[in-house]
């Protein structure tokens, strides 16, 4: 009894792995394929036993089946010469690769592909798959809407720089200050910092300037933004030169320059003193008020200069000067003296009084021209 027993089960075994010899099998996992946005992507399928079945693509993110065999069962557009999808077929052995090609990747292209075998007359269920990954990577792009631009803070606040960037894979964002500045984070300012969001901490006027936000995932062009970081503050004023010198009655002029920082931007004005009070200075005949639009590389950042220029200096031009920076949070002036010297000073006072050499080649050309022309008459 026992020993038919055996034997029945051995012969059931034995047929059992029979049939499941004969069915197709995919070999090995779909490995996961990853190319940049407009290249092109191959993902392999391997199948043993696969006698006359069908092998199918399938991408799973758009419900949609790709190929059939070797026939493409989707829209399947020229690509230069080539088209987007096609499947290749290579048998070795018992052994059948359908490696699906993708042309012209785009974003929608990536996702999850299933290779599956379909055996006809069996439930779906038992027919063989497996899964596949594309990914395709995209460079970065800083989306706008969720990026600082310009950020106004009052002194000493603690606020933040928010830089959101696309890209696939997901990429690293790294702040960093244009002037080479230290950003005011915890525990300690650092030079760099990583991180979408950079935590500024009790911000003052030196934290003032550009800060650039880099986001990099490798494939190339990493995206770059700036963001301006202003802090409220009463205007502070500098002088480039506490005095300046300048001969008297020499149609000479000198120049009085200022630099000045505040935010919101202050309103610059000239003072001269005039016995003990001080006398607002229009731009007029006598003076010239300028602001240098010219980088200089006496400028900090967030500085701005200005000039006034006191034109024809006379005896009653030596007096001190200021420059004087106002905006609602307080203002501020700085003291320029203009003193007497012997000597003209500048380069002006070359020209000045206007020297006979000019007239004299003047007045020969005006001779030469018409003997030339006169000349040329009779001749
Ligand atoms: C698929 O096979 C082709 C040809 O052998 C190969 O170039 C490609 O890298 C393979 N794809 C993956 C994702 O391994
Ligand atoms: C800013 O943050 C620091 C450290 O967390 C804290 O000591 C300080 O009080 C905060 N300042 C303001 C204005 O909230
Ligand atoms: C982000 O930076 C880390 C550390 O440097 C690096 O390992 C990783 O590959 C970077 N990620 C990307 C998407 O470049
Ligand atoms: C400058 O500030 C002082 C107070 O600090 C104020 O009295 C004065 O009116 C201000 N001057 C100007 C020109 O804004």
């Amino acid at each position: 009894m026992k020993t038919l027993l055996i034997i029945v089960l051995l012969a059931l075994l034995t047929f059992t792995a029979e049939v499941l010899a004969q069915n197709p099998e995919i070999v090995d996992q779909i490995w996961p394929e990853v190319q940049p946005i407009g290249r092109t992507a191959r993902i392999n399928c391997t199948v043993a036993k696969l006698q006359n079945y069908d092998v199918v693509w399938y991408h799973v993110d758009s419900e949609q089946t790709i190929s059939f065999g070797e026939g493409i069962n989707v829209e399947n557009p020229m690509i230069g010469s080539l088209k987007k999808y096609e499947v290749r077929m290579r048998a070795e052995g018992d052994r059948v690769t359908y490696m699906l090609v993708i042309r012209r990747l785009r974003q929608q292209d990536s996702g999850t592909y299933k290779c599956q075998v379909r055996i006809t007359n069996t439930a779906q269920e038992e027919w063989p798959s497996k899964l596949g990954s594309l990914t395709v990577q995209v460079a970065p792009t800083i989306k706008l809407g969720d990026t600082s631009a310009v950020l106004q803070v009052d002194r000493y606040q603690n606020t933040s720089l928010e830089c959101s960037a696309t890209g696939i894979p997901a990429p690293n964002i790294t702040w960093t200050r244009s002037d080479g500045g230290l950003l005011p984070v915890l525990p300690t300012p650092v030079a760099q910092f990583r991180g979408a969001k950079l935590p500024l901490v009790n911000v003052d006027i030196q934290h003032m300037g550009v800060y650039r936000c880099v986001a990099d995932n490798n494939i190339k062009p990493p995206a770059e933004h700036l963001a301006e970081v202003l802090v409220f503050h009463p205007p502070s004023t500098r002088v480039v030169q506490n005095s300046v010198g300048q001969a008297q009655n020499r149609r000479a002029s000198a120049k009085l320059e200022c630099i000045v920082q505040g935010h919101p931007q202050p309103t610059v004005t000239w003072e001269r003193q005039v016995d003990k009070g001080r006398v607002i200075i229009n731009d007029d005949d006598k003076f010239d008020i300028n602001k240098q639009t010219t980088d200089n590389q006496n400028l900090k950042a967030m500085e701005h200069w200005y000039s006034l220029k006191v034109k024809n200096v006379q005896a009653n031009d030596f007096v001190p000067y200021y420059c004087r920076a106002s905006n609602r949070y307080g203002n501020h002036s700085s003291r320029i003296g203009l003193f007497e010297t012997s000597e003209c000073q500048g380069p002006n006072c070359k020209t000045l009084p206007p020297s006979a050499a000019t007239h004299v080649t003047v007045s020969t050309l005006f001779l030469v021209y018409p003997a030339i022309f006169l000349m040329r008459l009779f001749l």
